[in-house]
């Protein structure tokens, strides 16, 4: 149906008390369709950055004696956005809850990286029917990258036509007023905005830990890998100001916290969209690392970005954690161009041999895609034989999901589904085999772990991360969470350390 169809077909309700002039208005605020089209035109207007954010006095108070629940799909970025979404909820006056029988508002933050991604979210959302249909009153939202898609929104308003709001990656400031509208409207509201050049600040945000938190540095994708649909569901690249982030470290270093991730999509693109100033991820973290917080990471970088101020920051060690995701995709640099990640092998492995001279002990992980349109075995095999001359310590591997709109999509997907999960498995072997390596060389090492708390498996034993990122399993007293402690690894297995608490000072790995 398209906009004019649904204002034709719209159910006016007189008790709503419009005048008929006002409707064409009122469903123009409320249904804006996304559009691939206008996404992938970049625009060349400024970047706003908005520093008024505040919920509309007549939505205080508005959810006292409510509950939500946000489930989150997806990345990192979308578990911030969920922090911020339940932040200008808790603001409303509603109140957490994990039951989605208390709730009075779902949200479903989804991703749509690849296909089984939205499969995940469509079953949720059949599972919810019955309890709306239980409770009317019940509000439903879909947000994050599923609601940027055109596709998508079209199959929700057709197929599930109880989902009260549909709100997008550009609009989630909006929250107040998008809740109220689906309160007070018979129709399902729909505000995704294609509009993408503004950064807002301000916004309050519900954090999950007080040990470790995110902390958005940019936003967006300007990269266009072929396969990937997030630049058209972030937008463009726009960064947020230095102060602005500096401030927020400084904030979360006085109140505890021990480690900061720095987000984006593209995260070392960060800087590029300045126009008054030359200033880079190299140069923010030099900044950064003089704050008294004693971790600092961030996530992800593309190797085509990472330039050599920002390994001669890393290097200079401290707070800066010495391991780095580099995403690499594929070892065979025809693939690579294929996929348009403007490198080649070569240039890779340049790369990472550059880190390792300059950066002591930093360790690599890394995400690679099999079963591209056109890969073949021996391409395969150059994925295996750039694994092995990296000795990542970890990848997350996936098979190649076609995105509608991508311009991989076009391209014939003519890798028969065995042939990926055969190479699937053979990398996921190799993955397991050098993690279990790299682990057994730390057999007798003292580590520092950055204590998060119990271990999910059993209560007496508490579970941490190392500056690599490494989990740690070791008994200790309560008092550690939320510390730094010398751990002495005391048996390495393929995915987790475990280890023995020290107190004494000893020279750390
Ligand atoms: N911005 C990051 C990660 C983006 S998404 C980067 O550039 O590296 C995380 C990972 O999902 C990607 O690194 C890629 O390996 C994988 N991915 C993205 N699109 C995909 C697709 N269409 N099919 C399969 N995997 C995909
Ligand atoms: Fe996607 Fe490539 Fe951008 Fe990463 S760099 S988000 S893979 S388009
Ligand atoms: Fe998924 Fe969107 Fe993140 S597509 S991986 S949630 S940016």
């Amino acid at each position: 149906m398209n906009e004019k169809q649904r204002l034709e077909s719209a159910q006016i309700n007189p008790a709503d008390q419009k005048s008929e002039k006002d409707y064409g208005q009122y469903f123009q605020a409320v249904y804006q369709p996304p559009s691939l089209k206008d996404a992938k035109k970049r625009g060349k207007e400024d970047i706003s950055i908005h520093r008024d954010f505040h919920i509309p006095e007549e939505m205080n108070g508005f959810g006292e004696g409510k509950k939500f629940l946000i489930r989150t799909y997806g990345c990192q970025m979308n578990e911030h956005d969920t922090e911020i979404m339940a932040g200008i909820l808790i603001e409303m006056g509603y109140e957490a809850t994990n039951q989605t029988e208390d709730a009075d508002i779902v949200l479903l933050n989804t991703c749509a990286i690849r296909e089984n991604a939205e499969n995940k979210v469509f079953g949720e959302i059949g599972h919810l029917k019955p309890l709306k249909l239980k409770n009317p009153n019940l509000l439903i939202g879909i947000c994050g990258c599923m609601s940027q898609e055109e596709s998508v929104v079209n199959r929700i308003l057709q197929k599930h036509s109880f989902i009260d709001m549909v709100f997008g990656t550009h609009n989630i400031h909006r929250l107040p007023q998008i809740v109220k509208e689906a309160m007070f409207s018979k129709e399902m509201v729909v505000e995704v905005w294609s509009k993408e050049g503004d950064v807002i600040e301000n916004l309050p945000r519900s954090r999950k830990g007080s040990i470790k938190a995110w902390v958005n540095i940019m936003y967006g994708c300007d990269k266009f890998c072929t396969y990937c649909i997030v630049p058209y569901t972030r937008g463009k690249e726009r960064s947020r100001q230095p102060e602005d982030i500096i401030q927020e470290v400084r904030h979360l270093a006085a109140n505890g916290y021990q480690e900061v991730t720095l987000l984006g999509q593209n995260v070392n693109a960060f800087g590029k969209d300045f126009t008054d100033k030359k200033y880079g991820l190299g140069d923010l973290m030099d900044e950064l690392r003089k704050i008294d917080i004693p971790r600092i990471r961030f996530t992800t970088s593309h190797p085509r970005d990472f330039d050599d101020h920002l390994i001669d920051v890393l290097s200079k060690g401290g707070n800066l954690m010495e391991h780095i995701h580099l995403p690499v995709q594929s070892g065979s640099t025809e693939v690579l161009k294929l996929m348009a990640r403007k490198y080649t092998r070569e240039h890779y492995v340049e790369l990472v041999k550059k880190m390792k001279e300059k950066i002591p002990n930093a360790s690599f992980t890394t995400d690679i895609i099999v079963g591209f349109p056109n890969e073949t075995d021996e391409q395969f095999e150059e994925t295996m034989s750039l694994y092995r001359e990296v000795e990542y310590d970890t990848a997350y591997t996936f098979i190649y999901s076609p995105r509608e709109g991508t311009p991989a999509a076009n391209m014939e997907d003519n890798i028969p589904m065995e042939v990926k999960k055969e190479r699937l498995q053979r990398l996921n072997a190799l993955v397991n085999e050098i993690a279990a390596k790299k682990n057994l060389e730390y057999q007798g090492q003292v580590v520092e772990v950055l204590v998060e708390g119990e271990s999910k498996k059993n209560p007496d034993i508490l579970a941490g991360y190392t500056s690599k990122n490494k989990v740690v399993n070791f008994r200790g007293p309560k008092s550690a969470i939320g510390k730094i402690v010398k751990v002495k690894i005391t048996q390495a297995k393929t995915w987790s350390l475990d280890g023995e608490m020290i107190e004494e000072a000893v020279e750390v790995i």
